[in-house]
């Protein structure tokens, strides 16, 4: 059942494109609408709405730092992203005011399960994204809205993750679109970037074979750092997951800012360092403060790795290694940028020796606290 694959998730992997594709199906009507009948939370209550809480954990956590952003941007109500392991134990601020959204590929994670009853109890509105039909979270919720990934077998998260943040921009799209923030035109415009993205995933895949090569080449190595920006950072922080989970080796993501103020102290010679880069297209200061990080970095020795958009000239004087993506809205970034580190960790924990669908101490999904 692994179609061909050497393993399930090679599988998931290659299946992305479609997962996203599916996750947006029938959620948009002709006149670019949302049409999110499923999200069961009356509009008046919507409306009212003055705090949106994340919670999450592992890659689903990532789903929801990289969320903030776009409910932020595209609301202009304040988000909170949360550990769902941190949330119930620190006595959150909550009221009926407060929608809550818990993300999560199983819909059985205990923290996470103990976040949305205690979101509950406080009377704040709880909504899931959720990958698995009818399981505990949903239930327990007061409306859904399932990604449609379909059943994701290996224990590390991908194409899962994908549909997490399209439910997320989704969530996001109709909370501007109910409280009047964001209109159809402008969901429209979205709603086609998105569907577009499925495509470049596409090609993001069909390119990989470089970065599987470099990836063969860093097996022996002990570290591997990852910086980003705004997007970028959780992207980051989930290219380093990905390689604790299944290489088992020492990787961490960094807020590409945070460099100064501390983690460049570990910078050495040919420490691979992998960088995603925003788009020099829009926001392009935080496109230029990322190429002097670089320039940073390298000047101290580390082997630069860069994720970077197709066209972006002013990064390849600094990179030892170049991975393109396609050109792809700020926001929307993390869809295609997610994909080479995912393949990359594949291929450098296969390099490794190790069983990347069931790596050694973890679970699919964790149902102890
Ligand atoms: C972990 C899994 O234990 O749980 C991760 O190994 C996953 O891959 C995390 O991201 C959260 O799981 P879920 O099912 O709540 O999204």
């Amino acid at each position: 059942e692994k179609g061909g694959y050497a393993s399930f998730m090679l599988k998931e992997i290659a299946e992305q494109p479609k997962a996203v594709a599916d996750t947006l199906l029938g959620r948009i009507d002709g006149s670019g609408s949302l049409m999110l009948d499923e999200v069961r939370i009356p509009a008046n209550v919507l409306r009212e709405v003055d705090k949106v809480v994340i919670v999450a954990c592992g890659t689903a956590f990532h789903a929801g730092l990289i969320a903030k952003y776009a409910i932020e941007h595209w609301t202009r109500v304040p988000c909170e992203v949360e550990l769902a392991s941190e949330f119930r134990y620190r006595d959150p601020i909550l009221d009926q005011q407060t929608l809550v959204v818990a993300i999560s590929q199983s819909g059985e994670t205990m923290d996470t399960l103990m976040a949305v009853r205690h979101a509950r109890e406080q009377g704040a509105k709880v909504l899931a994204i959720c990958n698995t039909n009818g399981s505990t979270i949903p239930r327990e919720s007061d409306a859904v809205l399932y990604t449609h990934a379909g059943p994701e077998v290996a224990v590390a998260s991908t194409k899962a993750f994908l549909t997490q943040l399209v439910a997320c921009y989704l969530v996001a799209l109709y909370l501007g679109q109910v409280r009047g923030t964001k209109y159809a035109d402008e969901i429209r415009a979205v709603v086609r970037d998105l569907a577009s993205v499925s495509g470049a995933v596409e090609r993001v895949l069909e390119t990989m074979e470089p970065v599987r090569q470099l990836a063969r080449s860093l097996a022996g190595k002990d570290t591997v750092l990852f910086l980003g920006r705004h997007v970028g950072h959780p992207v980051a922080l989930e290219g380093a997951l990905k390689l604790k989970e299944l290489a088992y080796m020492h990787a961490e993501g960094f807020a590409a800012g945070e460099l100064k103020h501390g983690p460049i102290a570990l910078i050495e010679d040919d420490l691979p360092v992998v960088v995603v880069v925003p788009s020099p297209r829009g926001r392009s200061v935080l496109h230029d403060k990322i190429v002097s990080n670089i320039q940073e970095i390298r000047a101290r020795g580390a082997r630069t790795i860069v994720v970077a958009e197709e066209g972006d000239d002013a990064v390849v004087p600094y990179a030892d290694h170049l991975i393109r993506v396609p050109v792809t809205p700020t926001l929307l970034q993390p869809l295609v940028a997610t994909v080479p580190l995912q393949v990359f960790a594949c291929e450098l924990a296969t390099a490794r020796g190790n069983e990347v669908d069931q790596p050694r101490n973890l679970a699919k999904s964790v149902t102890v606290e």
